[in-house]
């Protein structure tokens, strides 16, 4: 059967950081207050550990609310369209891909959506997660910045993916659905749909981007433990895989065609849906579970952020952080900064356009109003796999575009020299996706030593790097490269992007 478009292929209020009215404000945010003696936070290995808060502060419950940003912005996004009619996507078209729950989330403007006893059961095994204060790193840079980073890592999957891995798999299970398939760049996210998939007794199945099957053989065995079928992407298995592979038997694959690939063989089987593992509404959303539970991780230390940083592949790290902070700053209550940080090799943000471009590099999705570098933009291999994407999530996009953020490149060799730094100092291996969050946290802390400011700086260390230490053998031996960015390269996948009056 052909590869097809799957529209084809089937017929506020008051402020939490207030001391007023604490009773309301707590409901508003999700919260429940503890009635006895507070909880240590709970890591992965049963344990419970104070450090999540630091020594000086107190614990906090798991929030029991999703935030959608949607609801506050001054502006609606641009919504998706069915590139045959460039009408606004319906909910019948989303439905071969995902579960009704799903769309409806995908499309609400409610501001909060109650998280599911089910998932708060499962978060439980690492949530809430700590916020740490950097202080070695701080002394090492000798900053008078106060860094701190929420660190995601204590997952099974070992990063932020199943904090929507759970609640997507768990949707498709209530509703039937008897197989996911999906893609996966780092492996971080196959791993964590895996994982979710072992827990609601589905069957997975995953598409690795060729670059990080080659480098991440444990990734794909993590994934096979937890049950899972994998493939490298490009795969002769679907023709959006053939296609790019008669062009070039040797592709590193992208984001963008295993996205494809999964797509193409969710569109042609009723009992299988697909999962995506950021970009789409429901993903970010289902991260502020971060974001929302930093919010009183900082209240109850008494800090406030001036600058929150996180980086961007599709953007579900940094959204699930950040928006709920923007949604206090849009309230008036508090004014950081934020910075979202991409790779110089792949930069959607800062060099793309914002246009109406595919998900994914066959065109088989909806178009997405969103920052791009072209659909058939092939990023070259740089380590962190999550963020050869060619796109952005299209509401980071247009948060961006209302300019409540701001973003910058970084190269990886500079990532690399701050995560040894990191590593050796807070003991932490970042995954090469935060390295650019660390790197962009040092630029900033190094200029407050230079300006004597003491800013308090609000990391997003979305995962550990213990399955990337091939990555940090390269760096270590003087191996690694920063890939030059080719104008020629994306101003020919440009040249590609759909034409849309809107
Ligand atoms: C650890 C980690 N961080 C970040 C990312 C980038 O994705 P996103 O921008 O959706 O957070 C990935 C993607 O695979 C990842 O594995």
């Amino acid at each position: 059967m052909g590869s097809q478009s799957f529209f084809s292929a089937r017929p506020l209020s008051s402020s939490p950081l207030s001391n007023t009215n604490a009773k309301v404000e707590e409901k508003w945010l999700g919260y429940f207050p503890l009635k006895r003696k507070p909880l240590y936070p709970r890591l992965s290995n049963g344990g419970r550990v104070r450090a999540s808060l630091n020594a000086d502060s107190k614990a906090i419950e798991i929030p029991r609310r999703w935030y959608n940003l949607i609801a506050d912005l001054p502006v609606k996004p641009p919504p998706p369209l069915n590139p045959k009619t460039l009408e606004p996507v319906k909910p019948e078209d989303l439905s071969p891909l995902f579960p009704d729950e799903l769309i409806k989330q995908e499309t609400t403007n409610d501001r909060f959506i109650d998280i599911p006893d089910e998932v708060i059961d499962v978060y439980k095994l690492w949530r809430p997660t700590p916020l740490i204060r950097a202080k070695r790193l701080e002394k090492l840079l000798d900053t008078p910045a106060r860094i701190y980073y929420k660190y995601e890592g204590v997952s099974p999957a070992g990063s932020h993916k199943p904090n929507t891995a759970v609640p997507q798999v768990w949707y498709n299970a209530k509703e039937g659905v008897k197989n996911v398939v999906t893609e996966t760049g780092a492996g971080q996210w196959g791993c964590s749909l895996a994982f979710a998939c072992s827990l609601f007794g589905l069957g997975c199945e995953v598409w690795q981007v060729r670059a990080s099957f080659d480098q991440k053989p444990y990734r794909r065995l993590m994934m096979e433990t937890w049950g899972a079928k994998v493939h490298p992407s490009p795969s002769s298995i679907t023709e959006a895989g053939r296609k790019i592979l008669q062009k070039d038997p040797t592709s590193p694959g992208s984001l963008g065609i295993a996205i494809s690939e999964a797509v193409e063989v969710a569109a042609m089987s009723p009992e299988t849906k697909y999962c995506l593992g950021s970009v789409l509404n429901h993903v970010l959303l289902h991260q502020t579970v971060i974001g929302e539970e930093c919010l009183k991780q900082m209240e109850a230390i008494g800090e406030t952020p001036d600058l929150i940083i996180g980086c961007t592949g599709g953007g579900s790290n940094f959204a699930g952080l950040s928006f709920p902070f923007i949604r206090e700053k849009l309230s008036g209550k508090i004014n950081p900064v934020i910075r979202a940080v991409e790779p110089s090799a792949c930069p959607s943000l800062t060099k793309g356009v914002y246009a109406y471009d595919y998900g994914d590099t066959a065109g088989m999705t909806p178009l997405m109003k969103m920052h791009t570098l072209g659909h058939d933009f092939i990023p070259d291999p740089i380590h962190a796999g999550g963020l050869r994407y060619h796109g952005m999530a299209p509401l980071i996009s247009h948060v961006y575009e209302l300019g409540l953020m701001e973003a910058i490149s970084i190269p990886q060799t500079e990532c690399f020299h701050g995560a040894i730094q990191f590593a050796r100092t807070e003991g932490l291996i970042p995954a090469p996706e935060p390295t650019h969050a660390i790197a962009a946290t040092i630029r900033e802390a190094l200029k407050c030593k230079e300006t004597g400011e003491a800013k308090v700086i609000l990391t997003a260390m979305c995962g550990h790097g213990h399955f990337d230490l091939t990555s940090y053998e390269k760096y270590l031996q003087g191996n690694m490269v920063d890939l030059s960015f080719s104008e020629e390269k994306i101003q020919a996948s440009l040249a590609n992007i759909p034409q849309v009056v809107a």
